[in-house]
């Protein structure tokens, strides 16, 4: 078991690289499947959570060369025959249920183990089940086996009562093959919603609005290969322009979309951290003395769940009383008992946590209960004094590239190491 061991305190300061959205590609691998045909895909985060998901595909028959020196994937899905993956092949991450979407639309047929991933909540997938259905598919689970079958798939309107990220990818991925159309209502609106259906339009789909509530997909005969780079992943850039506020620090953060980063940025200034934004960068300057405020995590364009770990531990340091509001998923309150091991007052109230600040953190071990809380711990090892340690790194390293290299090369003192 590998750990990082952090010397906190110290200023962040300099340039940093953001890759491409993890969330985007652990859509797009899948969506591969739809081509029957070789895909390239650039800008491709090297994280575990990629390398798993190409495994998947090879598992499955396809040709897949991940080029880590380029940040590239190609893949050639023209010799799978079959969409099947096991327990063992889909247990560790959660994108392994865009297969079932994926396997549909291609072969009319799939069957994939329910999904693991990060343990923040119950989780369901009832939505992807109702729009599968609604396109004319069966579903059954059997033995912790999903299976979903269509003679044909129909293009139908499918109304959201939750707005999901992975149901609204799902059901494009089943949709656009599908005879006629299929119209998605109150879909998800997130940026790697928008980047999978400009990847299936460059394989040749027909999908339009994504971004906006309304997803009308013209279903197609048959797709092709195409090439294709990632968007920037914002959640990584949220999560080191946070490490630069809460080391007081001054970062430039490189290669981003500002305005998929709105939310985070919005709430940065309230909190008094200066932040100026550029074409495709922003500067972060912390300072000292912060405002307490609150948050309410929201599907996109709110503030992002995914950011609520990182953001709370700064607001650790913020003078007064902040409420952090988690709306998405009930179990992402883990890490605040990490959080109070190092000093934080922090009281946890069903989906509210109430933040009084400011407090020093004080090093000491802490363990990463799931890869956005393994964020937190390592702000939190960079905030406080002396060493701290961060134990269960394997979350971290589901989706983040090179974290130690690219804190490091800011001025962080962290280390990873075997246990
Ligand atoms: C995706 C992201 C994850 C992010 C989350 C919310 C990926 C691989 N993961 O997860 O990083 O935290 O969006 O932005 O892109 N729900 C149902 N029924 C369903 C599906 C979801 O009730 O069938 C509920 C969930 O319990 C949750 C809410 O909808 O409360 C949003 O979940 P969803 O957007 O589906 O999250 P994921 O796609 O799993």
């Amino acid at each position: 078991m590998d750990k990082f061991i952090i010397q906190g305190g110290k200023k962040l300061k300099g340039e940093v690289n953001i890759s491409g959205f993890k969330n985007a590609i652990l859509g797009l691998i899948p969506a591969t499947l739809l081509a029957n045909d070789k895909c390239i895909i650039t800008n491709v985060p090297m994280i575990s959570d990629v390398y798993i998901l190409a495994d998947i595909m090879k598992k499955l028959g396809a040709d897949v060369f991940l080029n880590e020196k380029n940040n590239s994937i190609e893949i050639d899905t023209s010799t799978v025959n079959e969409c099947k993956a096991s327990y063992d092949m889909a247990k560790s991450l959660r994108a392994s249920y865009y297969l079932l979407g994926a396997g549909l639309g291609r072969f009319g047929k799939s069957e994939v183990a329910y999904p693991g991933g990060c343990d923040i909540g119950s989780r369901p997938i009832d939505l992807h089940i109702k729009g599968f259905e609604a396109l004319g598919s069966s579903f059954k689970i059997e033995h912790g086996i999903m299976h979903c079958e269509a003679d044909k798939l129909i293009g139908d309107n499918i109304y959201m009562d939750v707005t999901s990220v992975g149901a609204t990818i799902n059901i494009i991925l089943a949709g656009v093959m599908a005879e006629g159309k299929t119209v998605i209502e109150n879909a998800a609106k997130e940026p790697h919603i928008v980047d999978v259906a400009n990847f299936l339009n460059a394989m040749g789909a027909d999908v339009r609005g994504a971004g906006t509530d309304v997803i009308r997909i013209n279903g197609v005969k048959e797709l092709h290969g195409c090439t294709y780079s990632v968007i920037p992943d914002q959640i990584e850039a949220g999560t080191y322009l946070v490490a630069a506020a809460a080391t007081e620090g001054d970062v430039v953060v490189k290669n981003v979309i500002p305005k998929h980063l709105e939310s985070i940025t919005a709430k940065l200034k309230e909190l008094g951290v200066e932040i100026t934004e550029y074409d495709d960068s922003i500067r972060v300057r912390g300072n000292k003395k912060l405002n307490s405020i609150n948050i309410k995590t929201l599907p996109y364009p709110g503030f992002p769940t995914d950011l609520q770990q990182p953001l709370s531990v700064l607001l650790t340091k913020a003078n007064g009383t902040s409420i952090v509001t988690e709306s998405i998923f009930e179990g992402r309150f883990k890490y605040v008992d990490e959080l109070k091991r190092m000093g934080a007052n922090i009281k946890v109230d069903g989906r509210t946590a109430i933040i009084r600040g400011a407090t020093p953190l004080s090093s000491t071990k802490i363990t990463a209960t799931d890869l956005r809380a393994g964020a937190a711990c390592v702000i939190a090892g960079l905030m406080a004094d002396g060493e701290t340690e961060v134990h269960n790194i394997r979350h971290v390293e589901r989706g983040y590239e090179n974290i130690v290299d690219k804190l490091k090369a800011i001025g962080a003192d962290i280390k990873k190491v075997s246990e």
